[in-house]
């Protein structure tokens, strides 16, 4: 198979920058792909964190936004995850200061208001990947690209209606990390955007009356994916297509549900520099030392007959986190302690806060992102929580599993995909891999809590569940075999 060129946009990429799993899966993508026989270079725009990451960068070319702002598109190196044996991965960052040079979250202020001009932003993000495309770079020109969530679906609308219209169309593929985060603007702004008017219409764009970043990515798409099976149909429905369903059932063709993967050379509990002591699924002795260690470390009383159950998470209303804390008293009646690392909506900052302080020594908080701190938390951890309203694949629960902390999650979305419910029938086949429950109501979680409870006092059945789980293979082949042939299919159409 001849080598793809392709160009990889995402907001967000592991180690530099991160707010969520996109992060994780654009980071890991590029050598995945790599290994599938890609030529990946990734796009990103000139955050802070990313233009200090950027090794021997170099200026290819510049453009001039609709507004008459010119943009500076860098290429350079940026480093791979902590690999040695690893290619660093070539970047086109822009360079745009005041654009992207803001401190803080990449998306809101410090008052958490997304940014007055975050369609301009992602506009620039959207032209400079058309630009790359046709030709910026006299040394490199993608074969496909492959935009990430709404912060690059712009470029597909771009590479659409690319002014030249000799020149051959780049094939372009969009993936779904999270439909509930769409880039809404207002249409007033629809000319900051550089796009003819036909774009704006119901068959672009548009979308009641907005503009719609995440439309753009959906319409303008030859294949779509999204990061699970079971999200992609899930998104087809009223319930949970957030508006776009009918949409994406039109198009339902060119979408697909790919399972997201795990970079083991950042997850790997036999390995891992950032945890106590090391472990695998034949080797546990070293968990009860990161389990010892992280009690000590969260002022929680240590305990190690006590289920310890964690929670790695943005606090807000997808991550189901209403259930955990009316289940608090749950988890305390069985024995239990809770540990909370996230950062979010104050209300639930507050809420667990105060939980802390009532049950000092039992339920532990911890606000903020520490990306350290939540491999300290897997290693540690007897059960993941992850009882999430909707969740397009979800990583933490995989984490648990590979660390040894069973997952207790709903059966929605990737958490459906990906833990197996420990009941008789899979206890007996030993296929169990978690505790799954079915309705997003408080009586379901609680049961399912305490189910979690009564297979940890049964200290057999626990460990067999646990080892399963930590066999299971959630490495990139098979995902970046699935990215390539979509690929392949739209470069020899
Ligand atoms: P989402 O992308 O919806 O936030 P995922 O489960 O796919 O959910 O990915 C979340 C990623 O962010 C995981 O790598 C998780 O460990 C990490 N994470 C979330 N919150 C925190 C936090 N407060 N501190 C450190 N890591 C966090
Ligand atoms: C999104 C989703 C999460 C998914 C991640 C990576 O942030 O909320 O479920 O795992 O993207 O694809």
């Amino acid at each position: 198979m001849p080598t793809m060129r392709v160009l990889q946009l995402s907001a967000e990429i592991f180690p530099l920058l991160k707010t969520g799993g996109l992060a994780d899966i654009a980071g890991a993508l590029p050598a995945a792909l790599g290994a599938a026989g890609c030529d990946v270079r990734v796009l990103l725009p000139g955050f802070p964190a990313i233009i200090a990451g950027l090794h021997d960068a170099v200026p290819i070319g510049q453009f001039t936004m609709p507004w008459g702002h010119p943009v500076q598109v860098l290429a350079g190196n940026l480093p791979a995850v902590p690999d040695a044996a690893r290619q660093p991965i070539h970047a086109y960052v822009l360079h745009a200061p005041d654009l992207f040079e803001r401190p803080g979250s990449p998306y809101e202020d410090a008052q958490r208001r997304p940014y007055a001009d975050n369609h301009r932003r992602f506009a620039a993000l959207g032209w400079a990947a058309a630009h790359l495309a046709h030709g910026l770079d006299a040394t490199w020109a993608p074969q496909l690209v492959h935009g990430h969530d709404w912060h690059a679906a712009l470029a597909l609308a771009c590479l659409r209606h690319w002014p030249d219209g000799r020149v051959k169309r780049v094939p372009c593929v969009y993936t779904v990390h999270n439909l509930a985060y769409q880039g809404l603007f207002d249409a007033r702004l629809f000319g900051d955007l550089g796009l003819p008017a036909a774009a704006y219409q119901v068959d672009g764009l548009e979308f009641h009356g907005q503009i719609s970043f995440m439309k753009a990515g959906l319409f303008y798409a030859d294949k779509i994916t999204t990061v699970s099976p079971t999200y992609a149909r899930e998104i087809q429905t009223p319930e949970q297509g957030f508006g776009l369903d009918g949409l994406l059932r039109a198009r339902h063709g060119d979408l697909s549900g790919i399972l997201n993967a795990v970079d083991a050379a950042v997850w790997n509990p036999a390995l891992d520099p950032h945890i106590t002591k090391h472990f695998d699924a034949d080797h546990l002795a070293g968990k009860a030392g990161c389990k010892a260690a992280l009690q000590q470390e969260c002022g929680l009383k240590i305990d190690k007959g006590a289920p310890l159950f964690t929670v790695v998470s943005r606090l807000t209303e997808q991550k189901g986190l209403n259930l955990v804390l009316a289940g608090i008293d749950e988890i305390l009646r069985g024995g239990g302690q809770l540990l909370v690392l996230g950062s979010g909506e104050h209300a639930l900052e507050q809420a667990f806060t105060e939980a802390a302080h009532r049950h000092d020594g039992q339920v532990a908080v911890r606000l903020g992102y520490d990306e350290l701190f939540a491999h300290r938390i897997f290693s540690g951890s007897d059960v993941t929580l992850v009882p999430s309203r909707f969740e397009p694949c979800g990583l933490t629960q995989i984490y648990g599993l590979l660390y040894g902390s069973l997952p207790l999650v709903r059966a929605v979305g990737g958490l459906a995909d990906t833990v197996v419910d420990a009941d008789l029938a899979t206890l007996a086949d030993h296929t169990a891999t978690g505790i799954v429950f079915a309705s997003f109501t408080e009586a379901d979680y609680r049961h399912a809590v305490r189910r979690a409870l009564a297979l940890y006092r049964q200290p057999r059945a626990w460990a067999r569940v646990r080892q399963t789980g930590m066999r299971q293979d959630f490495s990139w082949t098979q995902a970046a075999t699935h990215y390539t042939t979509i690929y392949q299919a739209l470069m020899d159409p």
